[in-house]
């Protein structure tokens, strides 16, 4: 091992000019307009893929956009890691709050700013870089290892549900790795053992036909954005509960072991509150920041629009409102219900003076496992001497769609860890990760490739 860590320590800035390359393709997989760059970021992952070593590397179309996959799957009695990631990023409007050009990697105090620099291309490339040291010193890697890499994370992972039911024997594995969340905090990695689940509306209420002069025709209609917004104080009451009826049900209610276990990790609300600039933290009552947003439900409005928003007054009577809203969903709740439980709840309390048209949107399964498995004690150990420290462990308040379906489809279970941090920017202006994780990240991959390699299978 001394020898692979000593190969990572030498090439660290090679990896990063390289990881500068894959960070300039803006493979937005929202925006049609960059359908090209998908191809050509999926291209250059196949590329990178068969350059550090893997074999029978390809891209495998998808209704969608392509999965990259890459395998090494020569160590006969070891098990075999399924290592998954996305190449997809978000767009990076608003575009002038970026400090340096999202799609030109610039490095500042340590942190490489890029869009997908942590979310999740960086992550990515450090275990790209794991295999090739190990592969480039030893001529064979410790486990078994096959890479899918997937183009559509960001906008619900539409076509991964059925590239896995579809390929189950190329994708036969023992456990999905993925590194594709934030660490707990600076200096304290973590394993990550819970995520929510989604799902996801476009909510369109139409008036009248046209826009209208709000003297002449104002106290006759309902106004569209006034309705909006009354129906959405429906669905919250003050003290942060959800008021859809039944959407509570199958929520798992947070075990008392588990609060405490929260209760003890390093968190400081104040600077958390801070380091956001809000004036005061708010959510569901009765819960600590950390279980509302790793072990509770919500419901958000993510995007509003309506009527008159430049500069000046105009008076009018808006034809039309729109509302984004989407909810975070813990175990075990289904988004399909809940979704339904939704539409039926908005269509009781839209008034009959609008049309309602309901767009459903897309959504993923919670995800919580027991951290007691050999896999996860292995990536414990891998953590600790990659990062100096044990990992703790913590669950998530974000969704990655496909750790459900791996459980569900081909019975396996993931080790989350993450190299990002809580204040990385992701989805946001300034996207960041700080080089010295995502260096001390490659070494305890390569660590956690040989220490799942010395498990034994049966
Ligand atoms: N990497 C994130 C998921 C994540 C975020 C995990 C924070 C843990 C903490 C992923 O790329 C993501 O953004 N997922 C989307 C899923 C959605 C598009 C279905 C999300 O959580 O909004
Ligand atoms: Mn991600
Ligand atoms: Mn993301």
């Amino acid at each position: 091992m001394d020898n692979v860590v000593d190969f990572i320590n030498e090439n660290r800035d090679r990896y990063v000019d390289e990881l500068k390359q894959y960070l300039s393709i803006p493979s937005i997989s929202a925006l049609p307009e960059h359908s090209a760059d998908m191809q050509a970021c999926a291209e250059w992952t196949e590329t990178e893929l068969k350059a550090i070593g893997l074999e029978n590397v390809r891209l495998i179309t998808t209704p969608g956009n392509p999965v990259v996959f890459g395998e090494w799957t020569h160590s006969e009695y070891a098990p075999t890691i399924l290592f998954y990631g996305h190449y997809d990023v978000q767009p990076v409007d608003p575009l002038d709050l970026w400090e340096s050009p999202p799609f030109e990697a610039t490095i500042r105090e340590g942190e490489i700013y890029a869009r997908g620099a942590a979310d999740d291309k960086g992550q990515v490339f450090m275990h790209m870089k794991a295999v090739e040291a190990c592969l480039s010193k030893n001529k064979r890697l410790p486990v078994n290892i096959k890479f899918i890499l997937e183009g559509e994370e960001e906008v619900g992972s539409t076509h991964l549900d059925g590239f896995i039911r579809d390929h189950k024997d190329l994708l036969a594995a023992d456990v999905v790795v993925i590194s594709d969340s934030p660490m707990f905090d600076r200096g304290v990695p973590s394993i990550c053992y819970g995520l929510r689940g989604l799902t996801y509306f476009q909510i369109d209420i139409k008036g009248s036909s046209s826009d209208l002069h709000s003297g002449s025709f104002g106290g006759a209609v309902a106004n569209p954005a006034f309705v909006l917004a009354q129906i959405l104080n429906q669905m919250k009451d003050r003290a942060g509960r959800i008021k859809i009826p039944g959407f509570y049900d199958d929520v798992r209610p947070l075990r008392t072991e588990e609060r405490e276990e929260f209760g003890k990790l390093p968190f400081n609300e104040g600077r958390y509150r801070r380091d956001l600039g809000a004036p005061k933290l708010f959510g569901e009552k009765g819960y600590t920041t950390l279980e509302r947003v790793w072990g509770r439900p919500t419901f958000e409005v993510n995007g509003l629009l309506s009527g008159f928003t430049a500069e000046g007054a105009k008076t009018v009577i808006p034809a039309v409102a729109m509302a984004k809203i989407s909810m975070r969903l813990v175990p075990d709740q289904d988004p399909d219900k809940v979704a339904n439980l939704f539409e039926n709840y908005l269509k009781k309390v839209t008034p009959k003076t609008v049309e309602l048209a309901i767009s459903r949107m897309h959504g993923g399964k919670p995800w919580m496992t027991e951290f007691d498995n050999p896999y996860v004690q292995a990536a414990g150990r891998a953590l600790q001497r990659g990062f100096g420290r044990q990992p703790v462990f913590n669950r998530e308040g974000g969704s990655i769609p496909v750790v459900a379906t791996f459980q569900e489809v081909l019975g396996l279970p993931s080790v989350l860890f993450g190299v990002g941090l809580p204040d990385e920017n992701a989805h946001a202006p300034n996207e960041k990760l700080d080089l010295e994780n995502f260096h001390k990240g490659v070494i305890a991959s390569a660590v956690l490739y040989e220490e799942i390699g010395k498990l034994n299978l049966n």
